[in-house]
């Protein structure tokens, strides 16, 4: 299944990232954002398909309507704790054990690959566990969900809002800039599990690219990358990385 020439490659001491997205948690039962058909893990199609962004995860929608952004994250956070990783994040854990240089950067907020062991993580969306006052920026690891209101920050009165990146707003600097450096001076550049269509996420396979790293996909469907992609394996995460490891690794 595995090329020769890959598995030597990565055999060697290569400098290692992988970019993760939702794809990945599709198989613990998640649901992805954009896929348009239901998905085996979860049953259901994308969020967006039933979900529109702008009324849920935006500063906008938060101002608009602070209560149902609320609810709609705390329904998000209670998926998230009813799942837990599976072999694709297990077998990510594994790589960065036995890769000497290994980072790995997500899109996603669900906590899993953490969960699962892997240390070396960027979160480059935030993580929808934390929870953050919208103001001051202070980080609480309690407050009240069964409230009226949306819960209020204990230092400024602010309110209560989950730790993750809304469309329109700033990915968090210093995971932002790791993550670029480590596309930017890697030997191989794993693609998983990601649409490949929001930035600036999107550009850091084509920066690795641009530089010379070998880039791998894997990934349920075709994205922009998979033409630039040197290896392209379509599939499901959670089957494919444990064989690779393997066939790698043994
Ligand atoms: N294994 C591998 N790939 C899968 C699997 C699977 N089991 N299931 C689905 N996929 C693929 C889909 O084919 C799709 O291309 O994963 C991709 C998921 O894409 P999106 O739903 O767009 O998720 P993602 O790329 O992570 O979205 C990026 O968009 O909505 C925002 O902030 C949110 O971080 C998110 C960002």
């Amino acid at each position: 299944m595995f090329p020769s020439d890959l598995v030597s490659l990565l055999r060697g001491t290569p400098k290692l990232v992988a970019l993760t997205g939702a794809g990945v948690s599709q198989e613990s039962g998640l649901r992805t954002f954009r896929d348009s058909h239901p998905s085996p893990g979860s049953g259901q199609a994308g969020l967006w398909a039933q979900y529109k962004p702008t009324e849920l995860a935006s500063p906008e929608a938060f101002a608009r309507d602070p209560k149902l952004v609320w609810d709609w994250y705390a329904w998000r956070r209670e998926a998230v704790k009813g799942v837990r990783p599976n072999p694709g994040h297990y077998a990510l854990v594994e790589i960065e054990k036995r890769a000497p240089q290994f980072i790995l950067i997500t899109q996603n907020v669900d906590n899993l690959h953490r969960f699962a062991g892997s240390q070396n993580v960027l979160e480059l969306h935030g993580n929808i566990q934390r929870v953050r006052c919208a103001d001051c920026y202070t980080f609480t690891e309690t407050w009240d969900d069964d409230t009226e209101t949306v819960p209020r920050c204990k230092e400024c009165g602010g309110l209560l809002r989950p730790d993750v990146v809304w469309f329109g707003e700033a990915l968090p600097r210093a995971q932002l800039e790791a993550a670029v450096e480590a596309s930017r001076s890697c030997d191989v550049f794993f693609s998983i599990g990601t649409s490949g269509v929001v930035q600036p996420a999107a550009s850091l396979a084509f920066a690795a690219h641009n530089r010379g790293a070998v880039v791998v996909e894997i990934n349920a469907e075709p994205t922009p990358l998979t033409p630039k992609a040197e290896y392209v394996f379509e599939g499901k995460s959670g089957e494919i990385l444990p064989q690779l490891v393997r066939a790698v690794w043994g």
